[in-house]
């Protein structure tokens, strides 16, 4: 019996992740703020999270925030887990985190080189973003009557069932180092995703494209997000809104 600690195992991707590892012969323990009982905040460690880290073979770390304290949080786990003697930490980052200058890509990067660093076992897996974030934010654009959308940026969404069906393997095998990216099927304009989503949704509004300023934004521009030589994914953009009709529609 192995045990394994999912951090973030109640978010988007952990809560996947999680349940792959549980149909192994696998202790799995879920870790976030909430989940009890190995609820931590990661930015100030502590005992609990020794206690939850004692006795685990594999970490799975996908707990994160954009709102900052990332790079505190995976020192804390590192330290913890290399006071355990944990044998591998496998890690979920974002295709691009070199690329684009954007706040939370740098932190990523920086966690990313943390756990590369650790003197523990380790496995670093990138995605493209996953559909559920561009359906909160074509969601939250989606409010206004008016659709602003930022002028030439794609994006190349992926299934987080996929990118969880990946991690869970990772986690099974050995400390791999930096493996294959993970891209979507299909490289689209933010416009053409914006479309497919009105569609669903059955809502009327005008989408107008906004050139921004920035180094972030000519970064996303030149694709440094995207992984077209890694399209992996296999589940479409439409097949996903397809599956969440109702919650789409409802704009929950
Ligand atoms: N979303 C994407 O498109 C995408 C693409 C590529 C890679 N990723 C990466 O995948 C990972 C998971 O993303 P997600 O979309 O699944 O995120 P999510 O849904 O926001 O889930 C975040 C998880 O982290 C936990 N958490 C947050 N801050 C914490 C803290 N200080 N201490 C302990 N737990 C904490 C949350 O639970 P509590 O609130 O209970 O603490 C939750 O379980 C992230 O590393 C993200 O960068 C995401």
């Amino acid at each position: 019996m192995t045990t394994t600690l999912v951090t973030g195992g109640t978010g988007t991707l952990g809560r996947h992740v999680s349940e792959r590892l549980r149909t192994g012969a696998q202790e799995v323990r879920v870790l976030s703020r909430h989940s009890r009982p190995y609820a931590v905040d990661l930015r100030r460690g502590g005992g609990a999270l020794n206690t939850a880290v004692t006795g685990v073979d594999t970490i799975v770390h996908c707990a994160s925030t954009p709102r900052g304290g990332d790079e505190a949080a995976a020192k804390n786990l590192v330290a913890a887990a290399r006071r355990a003697g944990v044998g591998h930490v496998v890690y979920i980052s974002i295709v691009g985190v070199d690329q684009v200058p954007f706040g939370y890509y740098r932190t990523k990067f920086a966690v990313e080189r943390l756990i590369e660093e650790s003197g523990l076992g380790w496995t670093v897996l990138r995605t493209t973003q996953f559909h559920d974030l561009v359906l909160t934010l074509l969601q939250a654009l989606g409010k206004s009557p008016v659709m602003l959308l930022p002028a030439r940026v794609k994006d190349q969404p992926i299934a987080v069932t996929e990118v969880a069906d990946r991690l869970a393997e990772l986690a099974r095998g050995g400390p791999a180092g930096r493996v294959a990216d993970m891209g979507g099927p299909e490289v689209r304009t933010l416009e053409s995703l914006a479309r497919s989503y009105l569609e669903a949704t059955g809502r009327r509004r005008a989408v107008v494209k906004v050139p921004l300023r920035g180094a972030a934004y000519r970064a996303f521009r030149a694709g440094g997000h995207l992984a077209p030589e890694h399209a992996v994914g296999k589940g479409t953009f439409e097949e996903f809104l397809a599956a969440r009709a109702e919650h789409v529609r409802a704009g929950k």
